[in-house]
């Protein structure tokens, strides 16, 4: 039986209903890591970063550095602690979690509503409204806790013109390796424990206003030794998709289990990048090192029967180990990186739709049998 519902198509949630918290894209994603100069410089060079903003001994900040960096519309903050007390919080997460995503910070119209609507529907508040000034203007921040210690921070910047935020400096090197293509997030995953989906899909529900879009439950996302459950939720204009995934009865570790061990929690799994030339953009990410999940000859050798025309070269797919999936409204061209940090935590997708508004489900097995492979190296299976 397939579980691929569309439950309810999210532009439509809010007819004659007022939004309660409008939503006008994903802010910037704030990562917490052992050592943000390397890290920036890992995603300038192999991910086509450019260099927007910095945050550091050098502009009066004695607490933390950070560097901010933007593709596309997406962008990127990467923090490490100072040897400060303000910063006691930061040092933990690293030590708990290795580097991972802290915040998942949105873009609103008004950041004291959005705290104050959704701590109204019980959230926990992390950040009470407060405006940040420089001479550029203002922005006003407000957060509230989500699964595991990750956060999102609502940001309002209508009146701001500097290039992030106030406490940043532009920064600009000379070191600009180009872009590889990256356009906006197309989703992003948070991995929860055994029996806490639907907790989590209920707080983006109850809390945020978002809805259930797509169910995947074990039938749809297992194999013989690992299994998911996976909850799509999209709010109310459809730009911001969350998935929510558990881990499954398997005969084995999955790799959702493998995630809450290393990343001792729930945390965020994945960011799927958009790309509208996935061919040039993984050829890009391959020459500058990037590594992705294999997938076996055998998946092309089904391809065409499974997916039917598409306008790419089957060979050239199969030489980048790009995996397709078509659904009712078109198809959609996805790979998945390996971990990139030392735990076998959080990776990217990289993924272009073409009229395709689902997940590749027909990937899943493919992709699960890949995975553990991967976990068989590293003795986690
Ligand atoms: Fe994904």
């Amino acid at each position: 039986m397939s579980t691929d519902i569309i439950a309810k198509k999210p532009e439509k949630i809010f007819e004659g209903a007022e939004d309660f918290l409008p939503l006008l894209g994903t802010d910037y994603v704030e990562f917490y890591v052992g050592n943000c100069k390397q890290a920036a410089y890992y995603y300038q060079t192999a991910w086509g970063f450019q260099p927007l903003a910095y945050a550091g001994l050098e502009t009066g900040v004695r607490h933390k550095t950070s560097y901010v960096l933007r593709q596309g519309k997406v962008t990127l903050v990467l923090t490490s602690p100072l040897p400060h007390p303000k910063s006691a919080h930061i040092t933990e997460h690293i030590a708990r979690h290795g580097d991972g995503v802290k915040t998942i910070a949105l873009w609103v119209e008004d950041a004291e509503k959005a705290w104050q609507e959704t701590t109204a529907r019980g959230a926990k508040s992390y950040l009470e409204p407060q405006v940040l000034r420089d001479e550029h203007g203002e922005v006003v921040v407000s957060g509230i806790h989500t699964y595991g210690d990750t956060v999102h921070v609502f940001v309002e910047r209508s009146n701001y013109k500097g290039v992030f935020m106030p406490g940043y400096e532009p920064w600009t090197p000379d070191y600009r390796p180009p872009e590889v293509g990256f356009k906006y997030i197309d989703h992003m995953v948070g991995n929860v424990h055994l029996g806490e989906m639907n907790k989590w899909a209920k707080f983006y529900e109850q809390v945020m206003g978002f809805t259930n879009i797509i169910t995947f439950d074990d039938k749809d996302i297992s194999t013989e030794y690992t299994a998911l459950m996976s909850k799509v939720m999209a709010n109310g204009n459809g730009r911001i998709k969350f998935p929510i995934n558990e881990p499954a009865k398997g005969k084995k570790k999955s790799q959702i289990e493998e995630y809450l061990e290393f990343y001792q929690g729930a945390g965020c799994q994945h960011i799927a990048l958009a790309t509208d030339n996935i061919i040039d953009t993984v050829t890009e990410l391959r020459r500058r090192g990037v590594e992705f999940l294999t997938i076996p000859d055998t998946y092309y050798e089904l391809l065409p029967e499974r997916v039917g025309q598409i306008d790419e070269d089957i060979e050239t797919l199969k030489k980048l180990r790009i995996l397709v999936d078509r659904d009712d409204e078109g198809y959609l061209l996805q790979i998945f990186t390996k971990p990139v940090q030392d735990r076998p935590t959080f990776f990217y997708e990289i993924i272009q739709r073409k009229g395709a508004k689902s997940f590749g489900k027909g990937n899943f097995k493919a992709l699960f049998i890949s995975i553990e492979l991967e976990q068989k190296r590293r003795g986690t299976l």
